[in-house]
């Protein structure tokens, strides 16, 4: 089986932090190559079954195949992760052990060229996860106004020069459309300059893939839904792969854990509240130069873990 679809990252430590019962039942919430699921399969008992989620059908196909040897104990949902309950319930599963999300797009994604994720390569604007979907990146370019512009690439990219890329998109666009990656990349690189294009690029690539698949709002809302999806003691193990990304689970993780609501006033007590989560890491767990060394993926991913608790 080809295991080179993508190197999955820090895969000890989600081991160490998500798996909590040996028979449990495991959501994977980004399937991708089904690396991390494979890991936790055979980490596991003969009991323990995986639902993977994966909004890319060629990636759970993939995964699919490569987890073909745990009949049974794998099933696989064509779907985004924020309708995470939706689908448990469905399966008949009220709560389940763990939940992990290893977030953005894949070894895999990135580097099939078609898929128009990649500056490096010429292609459509696509940057679609899930090929069904019919907002792509090229409605992105094309549809948005300077100012909408802005923003995403300032939010998503931390762009600098956001607004004048911004501008010229708009300027360009309105005398012919921009039908690949390589003209994006030409634009931003006249704007920025020979020696920022690269960088300048990646981010505002990266702009567009999260407004494509609305990255920022699925994970807000799988967030929450693990709350009712995960029974007592459950895990959730999350990594990330921007700052962006990491502040939303770090704040969720650290309100959820709140033993009291503050008051805002010093005379006026905090009223005692009654903790969903027990957080499992201080400061992001990251991975160390050797993994780094073998997989430059690793190098921004930051890995955060909590357990349910409050039931
Ligand atoms: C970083 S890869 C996961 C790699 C995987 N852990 C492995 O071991 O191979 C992220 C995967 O999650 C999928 N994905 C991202 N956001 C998703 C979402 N909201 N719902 C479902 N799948 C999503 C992507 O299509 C991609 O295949």
């Amino acid at each position: 089986m080809d295991t080179s679809f993508h190197t999955p990252v820090l895969v000890e430590k989600v081991c160490e932090y998500l798996i909590t019962e040996p028979d449990g039942v495991y959501v994977d919430g980004t399937l991708g190559g089904g690396g991390h699921a494979e890991e936790i399969l055979l980490r596991c008992g003969p009991r323990c079954s995986i639902v993977g989620f994966d909004r890319d059908a060629d990636a759970l196909a993939h995964a699919g195949a490569r987890l073909g040897r745990f009949a049974g104990r794998v099933r696989l949902v064509h779907s985004n992760f924020s309708a995470l309950r939706d689908h448990l319930s469905r399966l008949g599963i009220a709560r389940v052990n763990g939940i992990l999300l290893d977030l953005g797009v894949s070894s895999r994604q990135i580097d099939d060229a078609s898929r128009g994720f990649s500056f490096q390569q010429s292609a459509r604007i696509d940057m679609r996860m899930d090929r069904a979907q019919s907002f792509d990146g090229s409605s992105v370019i094309h549809k948005y106004d300077v100012d909408r512009l802005t923003e995403i690439f300032r939010s998503y990219g931390e762009e600098k020069a956001a607004r004048r890329i911004a501008r010229r998109i708009v300027d360009v666009r309105d005398r012919q459309p921009l039908e690949t990656t390589a003209d994006l990349a030409a634009i931003i690189g006249a704007v920025v300059g020979k020696q920022f294009v690269q960088k300048s690029c990646a981010r505002i690539f990266q702009a567009v893939r999260i407004e494509v698949n609305g990255e920022m709002e699925n994970l807000k809302s799988a967030l929450k839904q693990s709350l009712d999806t995960l029974g007592q003691g459950g895990r959730i193990v999350v990594i990330s792969y921007h700052s962006l990304e990491d502040r939303i689970v770090k704040n969720f993780f650290r309100d959820e854990a709140r033993t009291s609501i503050p008051s805002g006033h010093r005379l006026v007590p905090d009223e005692p509240r009654i903790p969903g989560l027990r957080l499992l890491t201080g400061k992001p767990v990251l991975a160390g130069d050797g993994e780094v060394a073998l997989n430059p993926r690793a190098r921004s991913a930051k890995l955060r873990a909590a357990e349910r608790i409050g039931l």
